[in-house]
């Protein structure tokens, strides 16, 4: 039989719960904040996962264990980890730590609840109605929808699961695989945050603007053939890469449907001959190929996903040349803004965001440029129809009873596939608050300015190369050091450069001073992408950040 006595916790000891929770935000304050915010402290400390498994002493056991080990605990948890709000970490697209943001993330937490329905979060959906529709104003939409996603790549996700639903309205009652196959466009740098929807053919580009005329026509016949019905084929291998996509300008690069025929059955479609500088002939722009892609292949492209904000590059598409293509084509037209969207804040720069109003989609992350804290990503539509509801709902009786007391319009649960969702929206409205759009432009602008005096003080320095002149806030290049300077003629020059980023990581890693994220892309090896990002950035960071990579790799 069960006993009648409350277990034992500290829940019936409000002292106790009271003395445990105030030691742990002193703890938290102390440690995470301001420790982990200090440029006196290490941005991490690195322990080889054997010792760190030791350190923490992982095991599960039988027995509890007394409150002052447990605020033991909470010390080695925080010692051991990245203190992603320190002024070194320029690893990540999200840095950085908002006081009101983290409040906000405090009260939700300490709340708990889920924003499914107004009868358990009547403070919260209010808030979300509220926040989205002032991300929907910035977008410049009057009226729409939307929802808080747990991330980005979901809030992705989502519109190619609308763009399908409102072409074929029928989808969930007839199956996917009763649909033709579909064709999805979108650049070669976010192809994977697309991924992991089925049913869908992807069509990878690294332009999407310049490439989307040629791309239909340029597929091979054994992809096509091997479309299953609804089916998922991934589509990479023959993404167009270029230097720089100021360099080139779609129109002048589209072939006509015959002249990609004529390419590939001479066998001289390859990335290979299409790599580096390579001279393309102009050809005419055609805007035959989606109707000619349909009837050879059967797909049938149902939706462009364009970028504002590339996650290495941070190159923004431009928006209007894809939305005529979209129009004349009755395409969706999704914007992954997840980490340029933030760029509409600042009258100075949203310019780069030119057209997404005419999107039928937005993906944007107030986690990243905004510092609102993970996660926190707003799918926004310009649909006023309940198409999320329609597309994702599955009408629970258990939760959204339709004869409630109040008005069932509030319970938006039903717009996601998932039934528990957090709460997101009070991070950003609570730091929204306390800043205003003034205070969070002059943020954005102050990101953009430290990038520029970042890469200014490259220029002046030896041994430092840009990959191209960023358009945002990440700041790509290698860093050559003493012994490969002068010898860009040598044939192993780029194996060998393409080493120097990883050695350099461990060593930044290591010694704890800094953490910047590098990687190859496309044609190019080895790279450091700095992402300017942080608020509390100042230039003495991007000083030492120049510096520390001198000192890293002087021996080099
Ligand atoms: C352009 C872009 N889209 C989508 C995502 C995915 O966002 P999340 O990490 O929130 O899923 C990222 C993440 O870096 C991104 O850079």
């Amino acid at each position: 039989m069960a006993d009648s006595e409350a277990l034992p916790s500290l829940a019936g000891d409000p002292v106790a719960v009271e003395a445990l929770l105030r030691a742990v935000f002193g703890v938290v304050v102390d440690e995470a904040i301001q420790k982990g915010t200090s440029v006196s402290q290490k941005v991490c400390e690195w322990k080889e996962p054997e010792e760190l498994k030791q350190l923490l002493d992982l095991e599960l056991r039988s027995q509890g264990e007394s409150q002052k080990q447990i605020l033991e605990r909470c010390r080695a948890v925080i010692r051991y980890s990245v203190k992603t709000g320190h002024p070194r970490f320029f690893n990540q697209l999200f840095s950085g730590l908002d006081p009101h943001a983290l409040a906000g993330r405090i009260i939700t937490e300490s709340l708990n609840t889920s924003q499914y329905t107004y009868e358990i979060a009547p403070v919260f959906v209010l808030m979300e109605e509220e926040v989205l529709r002032k991300l929907r104003a910035l977008v410049g939409w009057s009226s729409g929808d939307g929802i808080f996603c747990p991330g980005g790549s979901i809030s992705n996700m989502y519109a190619v699961n609308l763009a399908r639903y409102q072409r074929y309205p029928d989808c969930k009652q007839r199956g996917l695989r009763t649909l033709p196959p579909l064709a999805l466009f979108t650049s070669k740098e976010v192809g994977k945050r697309h991924r992991p929807n089925p049913g869908l053919l992807i069509l990878i580009s690294s332009q999407l603007s310049r490439d989307l005329p040629g791309l239909l026509p340029a597929l091979p016949t054994s992809s096509k053939a091997s479309l299953p019905p609804g089916g998922c084929a991934s589509f990479q291998s023959r993404s167009v890469t270029t230097p720089s996509r100021r360099e080139l300008r779609f129109w002048d690069l589209a072939p006509t449907v015959s002249e990609w025929s004529r390419l590939m059955r001479e066998g001289k479609w390859s990335p290979r001959i299409w790599r580096g500088r390579l001279v393309w002939p102009r050809l005419r722009l055609t805007f035959h190929f989606f109707e000619t892609f349909i009837l050879d292949s059967g797909a049938v492209p149902f939706l462009v996903s364009a970028t504002s904000g590339t996650t290495v590059l941070g190159a923004f598409d431009p928006l209007e040349a894809i939305a005529d293509v979209c129009q004349r084509h009755g395409l969706w037209l999704h914007v992954d803004a997840a980490w340029g969207g933030s760029v509409l804040l600042s009258q100075t720069h949203r310019h780069l965001l030119d057209g997404i109003q005419r999107a039928d989609s937005v993906a944007w992350n107030p986690h990243k440029l905004l510092a609102a804290g993970l996660q926190c990503s707003a799918l926004l539509l310009q649909d006023t129809s309940n198409l999320l509801k329609r597309c994702h709902g599955s009408q629970a009786s258990y939760l959204f009873q339709q004869d409630k007391f109040y008005d069932v319009a509030l319970d938006t649960g039903d717009k996601v596939v998932q039934c528990g969702r957090r709460v997101d929206c009070l991070k950003l409205w609570l730091m929204w608050k306390a800043q205003g759009d003034q205070g969070l432009e002059r943020r954005i602008d102050q990101a953009f300015v430290l990038a520029r005096y970042l890469v200014e003080e490259m220029k002046k320095r030896e041994g430092f190369e840009l990959v191209m002149e960023p358009e945002f806030v990440n700041v790509c290049f290698w860093f050559v050091p003493p012994s490969l300077r002068g010898k860009q003629e040598s044939p192993d020059y780029h194996e060998r450069l393409s080493k120097v980023a990883p050695v350099l990581k461990e060593r930044m890693v290591k010694e704890g001073s800094m953490m910047i994220g590098y990687q190859p892309h496309g044609t190019r090896g080895n790279f450091f992408r700095v992402v300017v990002a942080n608020s509390a950035l100042t230039c003495a960071d991007m000083d030492f950040l120049l510096n520390e990579l001198e000192r890293l790799g002087q021996d080099l």
